[in-house]
């Protein structure tokens, strides 16, 4: 397959464009699936009214032919709610062994309570497989600290050290040995004892040093609990990716909506729109610059777009006439230099090419 292009949009169905891909050798490093659930919904674009055999068997071929593409770091991360979800989680465990699952992220899709449901369905999932456990944990990004986390280090006792914020002294004494239960000396005299059922983490003499060098705060006036400082300036790499994305942090459904309808009138109607935020976090944690990410159910076009913003390479299928409408108008929006979704974050300016084809 030819790959002079930043981008290639295919018009196809999955199954077999990804054995077309597969032919060619082509290594994806990242893919994302965001199928129809399977709920019943009534759509404008595609149809959600499968047998839910039928629905899990066509999925589950997918995911095969995924598997075979992504290099030994890649990862499949797969967008479901919660009526598919378990059944979907069995299926993927047999296509790519228990082990290699990571995690189930759970994301606040929506914030607005819906009062005619039993319950406001407010979340979705997003299930995460790699191909190779260890490749994906050696290769994976951590997330760049955000502003909230940067503000939790403060500097109340001007350690030369600079700022830091504080951990429990004590952790749980399941797993503790002997040297971690012991009376701890506190500068102005005291005795400590941990509380029952915890141990102190720090063994007695690693405590003792740890207090010589002003590692551990005993309160502002020196007479409170001790706690051992964590400094910014040894914090390690950026955030270790958490499993619960707020709708703060990576938008909803509605902003997603909200986003495709600035860029054009046209794409109103496509009701299942992922938010750019969210789409670039999954490629932020799983890829590099130049990594090819693939998305096999490509909707409105949001992985095309993101993956472009963040200067990666990718692949997106598509089966409906709206890849001609939505994403490849988007595709050329974003090209144009588009401010919308995470432009701002990405300091987007436009720039770049992609290619459209329909596989025969
Ligand atoms: C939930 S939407 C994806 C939305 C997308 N993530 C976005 O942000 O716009 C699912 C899409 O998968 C497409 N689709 C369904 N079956 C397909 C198949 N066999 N091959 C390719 N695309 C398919 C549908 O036409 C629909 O556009």
């Amino acid at each position: 397959m030819i790959f002079d292009k930043q981008g290639q949009l295919i018009q196809g169905d999955n199954n077999a464009v990804l054995r077309h891909l597969a032919e060619n050798d082509v290594k994806v490093a990242c893919a994302y699936l965001d199928p129809p659930y399977n709920n019943h919904d009534r759509l404008h674009h595609y149809r959600d009214s499968l047998d839910d055999d039928v629905w899990l068997d066509e999925i589950t071929a997918c995911a095969e032919l995924v598997r075979d593409l992504l290099e030994d770091h890649g990862s499949l991360w797969i967008s479901i709610d919660d009526g598919m979800m378990h059944y979907l989680k069995v299926r993927l465990d047999g296509v790519f062994g228990r082990q290699n699952f990571v995690t189930t992220i759970v994301w606040e899709h929506r914030t607005s309570r819906e009062n005619r449901a039993v319950f406001s369905n407010n979340h979705e999932y997003v299930l995460v497989y790699a191909r190779d456990l260890k490749q994906f944990k050696k290769y994976r990004n951590t997330l760049t600290p955000t502003p909230e986390w940067l503000a939790r280090f403060k500097n109340p006792d001007c350690d030369p050290k600079g700022p830091w914020q504080s951990v429990s002294a004590t952790a749980q004494g399941g797993h503790a040995t002997q040297s971690q239960y012991y009376g701890l000396e506190c500068p102005d005299g005291r005795i400590l004892h941990p509380p029952k059922g915890r141990c102190w983490t720090l063994t007695e003499s690693r405590m003792k040093a740890a207090i010589s060098e002003g590692r551990i705060y005993f309160g502002k006036n020196g007479g409170g609990v001790p706690r051992i400082k964590k400094y910014l300036s040894e914090a390690k790499g950026g955030l270790t990716p958490h499993t619960l994305w707020k709708a703060d942090e990576v938008r909803t459904t509605a902003d997603a909506k909200k986003h495709i309808l600035s860029v054009s009138q046209d794409m109103a109607v496509f009701e299942t729109p992922k938010p750019e935020e969210l789409i670039a976090r999954i490629i932020n944690i799983a890829t590099k610059p130049g990594d090819i990410v693939l998305d096999a159910y490509l909707g409105s076009g949001t992985t095309a777009a993101v993956a472009h913003k963040l200067d990666r390479r990718y692949i997106g299928i598509e089966i409906g006439d709206h890849i001609a409408t939505h994403c490849v108008e988007r595709l050329r929006s974003v090209c144009s230099g588009e401010q919308g979704g995470v432009s701002k974050l990405t300091n987007w300016r436009g720039g770049g090419e992609f290619a459209f084809t329909r596989h025969a």
